[in-house]
């Protein structure tokens, strides 16, 4: 685990950034990406770097009992405070570990939900590999971010150190670290309404 990463975002837990509520628009941002991927309420969410757990609630919400997710943080500060967000729901876990580090089935997941932490990831082909590992067949993998990569890459490079290198790869690396990993990107959305990538598991690795 990348300790100073962690102690930064735990010193972040009641920034505003963390902790303030969604806005209109950035709530509609989230149910237009989970109409694109075609989200169902009976769907086994994965969400790595889930924070204070914002989302988290609005899956849970949206899922009832015939879904479930799993969110994990490095931050055990925000594990804490999403754990109190969602004590109310027996449709979520929340765990406190690298997603590098998660016990994940074989084709356990339906959804993996990247949400504002895909530059976070200090090896994206080791995490995306993961990721692919434990999606079904008919999975898809979601990269989302309310701002754009310009402007994740500037705020990064203005933040600790910890994270100061932690940057959005560009459209055509992304494009092939996705395609290495045995991922065909379906959307890639880089734009005034913020960072959208919707990617699904390749015909020709739906064997592995
Ligand atoms: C920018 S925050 C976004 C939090 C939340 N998704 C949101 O939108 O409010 C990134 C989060 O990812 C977590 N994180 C960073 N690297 C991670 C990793 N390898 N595995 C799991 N979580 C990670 C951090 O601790 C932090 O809480």
């Amino acid at each position: 685990m990348n300790v100073s990463k962690a102690a930064y975002f735990n010193s972040q837990v009641h920034s505003e950034w963390a902790s303030r509520e969604y806005t209109e628009e950035e709530l509609r941002g989230i149910h237009r990406m989970l109409g694109l991927v075609g989200w169902m309420p009976h769907m086994r969410i994965l969400e790595p770097g889930c924070g204070t757990g914002r989302l988290t609630e609005v899956l849970a919400g949206l899922a009832g009992s015939e879904g479930s997710i799993l969110a994990t943080d490095i931050s055990q500060e925000m594990v804490q405070v999403s754990l109190e967000r969602l004590s109310d729901f027996n449709n979520v876990q929340v765990e406190c570990k690298p997603l590098e580090s998660l016990t994940l089935g074989v084709s356990e997941f339906d959804l993996v939900i990247c949400h504002q932490v895909f530059p976070h990831f200090d090896d994206k082909k080791r995490a995306l590999t993961i990721l692919h590992s434990c999606l079904k067949p008919t999975g898809r993998l979601v990269v989302q971010h309310f701002i754009n990569s310009t402007r994740i890459n500037d705020v990064h490079r203005k933040t600790d150190p910890s994270v100061k290198g932690d940057s959005m790869p560009g459209y055509e690396q992304m494009f092939e670290l996705f395609e290495e990993t045995g991922f065909t990107v379906d959307l890639l959305e880089d734009d005034d309404r913020g960072y959208l990538l919707i990617a699904s598991r390749s015909p020709e690795h739906l064997q592995e």
